[in-house]
């Protein structure tokens, strides 16, 4: 054995086991929320295979390609098993899990109803809730308080509460798009935004107090949505000051998704291109929420970012410089979340002849995200236990899942779904004192 792999064994041991259970608490208990809880226990019933989850299902390559060795991902770090998950939440309706997910029509009734008798036990804990942030829903089921201080207070007494009855707890947004925001003076520090919360500053979102208050507790963090939330120094300070791990935003699913790894493709390829066009139709209440401009212009700014960066038109200019990009989502009641999504792209080869791509991806919306919103659960419970990820703060590994990928101050996000898969791997393999992979490869030919 070489030195290397004793010193990776030993480095392995420094990631703590997934002892006991896990308890995921989701804030949001819609359709991705719904979706994900009752596939978690579909599997565990061994109705259905986790599809689309790379936790579940991914394998990992160590060593030489010669060597043979892909084991299973859950097999090669230490992850929850999904019998040690145990799942509670948020939402501003009192439906529990049984009705909400009836109501989001994602999953059909057969299923649901083999499922319901362990569905219809997690019902809602009040929410922290305020129209002003979400226009186009008005909430029952939700905290009063007297201040923002007072509702984060609570939310640390429901984590504190929840931290009883299991081993270990990780935060996951998967609420709705709140709408537009820019930090102000109350998110650059953690004193300010403490302050802030006594002030009830304007500038601190529900979403806010949630992720205050699981960092506060040492919990890690996920932003399935768009929202500002944790991308801000405040709330990374709070990360790294209480070894909780962030990532965020927005579950990257569908047009987003193809978006990643077609345009990576032409850029390799120094195929140019003029135009990107995307429309989308959806019914669910998400489609609803993203009606308002408001919530509309938080989703636009994080699909948009995604081809000016991968294309970086700064160092391309003749292939890039004059993308007209353009997002449009439609909410269209009939087709539920049976999203359809349409891209025409106008891209240019040799001597600048045009050509066009047309994508028609008829998708299932909590369908993409559910296996994601499980990974990232999992993977940050992971990233708790690993003293080389626990303090950093934001990890950056997990952007293979997110469309607005959070990063260090200064650092530009890396959207290429490949490089990004690399990356997560790679982070796992280091976590583990494997070697990384290169792909370089010339040892083959020595
Ligand atoms: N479905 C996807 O493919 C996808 C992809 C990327 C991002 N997202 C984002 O994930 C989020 C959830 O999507 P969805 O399709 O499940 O939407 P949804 O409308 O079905 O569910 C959101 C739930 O959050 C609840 N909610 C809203 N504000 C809340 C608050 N302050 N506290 C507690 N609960 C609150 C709502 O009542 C609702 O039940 C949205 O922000 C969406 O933009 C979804």
């Amino acid at each position: 054995m070489s030195t290397e792999q004793h010193s990776g064994q030993a480095a392995a041991h420094k990631v703590e086991p997934a002892k006991g259970k896990l308890g995921v608490m989701v804030v949001g208990l819609g359709a991705v929320a719904t979706t994900m809880i009752a596939g978690v226990e579909a599997v565990r019933r061994g109705l259905a295979k986790p599809i689309g989850s790379l936790t579940q299902m991914g394998t990992i390559r160590l060593g030489k390609r010669t060597e043979n060795k892909s084991p299973l991902i859950k097999d090669f770090v230490p992850l929850a098993d999904l019998n040690d998950v145990v799942f509670t939440g948020w939402d501003i309706f009192e439906d529990n899990v049984y009705e909400s997910a009836a109501h989001a029509a994602v999953l059909d009734k057969e299923t649901l109803a083999k499922l319901k008798p362990h569905l219809e036990t997690i019902k809602p804990m009040p929410a922290v809730f305020d129209q002003y942030y979400v226009k186009r829903l008005n909430g029952t089921h939700v905290k009063k308080g007297a201040s923002k201080r007072d509702l984060a207070d609570q939310v640390i007494a429901d984590i504190q509460a929840f931290k009883k009855t299991v081993d270990r707890v990780v935060m996951i947004w998967c609420g709705s798009t709140e709408i537009f925001m820019e930090p102000t003076a109350v998110h650059q520090s953690l004193a300010a935004f403490e302050k802030g919360l006594d002030a009830s500053d304007i500038g601190i979102a529900p979403s806010q107090i949630y992720a205050y208050a699981a960092l506060s507790e040492g919990v890690p963090f996920a932003n399935g949505a768009p929202n500002l939330t944790v991308d801000t120094p405040a709330l990374i300070e709070l990360s790294k000051k209480n070894a909780a791990p962030i990532c965020g935003k927005d579950f990257k699913t569908g047009q987003t998704f193809m978006k990643t790894v077609l345009a990576p493709a032409f850029k390799a390829r120094m195929i140019g291109v003029s135009g990107w066009f995307s429309t989308n139709i959806l019914g669910n209440r998400d489609g609803e929420v993203l009606d308002d401009p408001e919530s509309f212009k938080t989703k636009e700014e994080s699909k948009l970012g995604s081809l000016e960066y991968i294309f970086q038109p700064e160092l391309y200019p003749d292939l890039y410089k004059d993308i007209y990009h353009k997002i449009r989502i439609n909410y269209y009641p009939p087709r539920g979340d049976e999203k359809e999504a349409w891209d025409n792209i106008d891209i240019f080869g040799w001597l600048g002849y045009p050509m066009q791509i047309k994508v028609n991806f008829l998708c299932r919306d909590s369908i993409l995200a559910a296996p994601i919103a499980l990974d990232l659960v999992l993977f940050l419970d992971l990233a708790k236990r690993s003293p080389q990820l626990r303090d950093r703060g934001i990890q950056e590994w997990l952007s293979f899942y997110l469309k607005s990928p959070q990063t260090a101050e200064g650092l530009y996000p890396e959207h290429d779904l490949f490089i990004q898969s690399m990356k997560l791997k790679n982070t796992l393999r280091h976590i583990m004192g494997e070697e990384v992979i290169t792909h370089l490869g010339l040892e083959y030919y020595d």
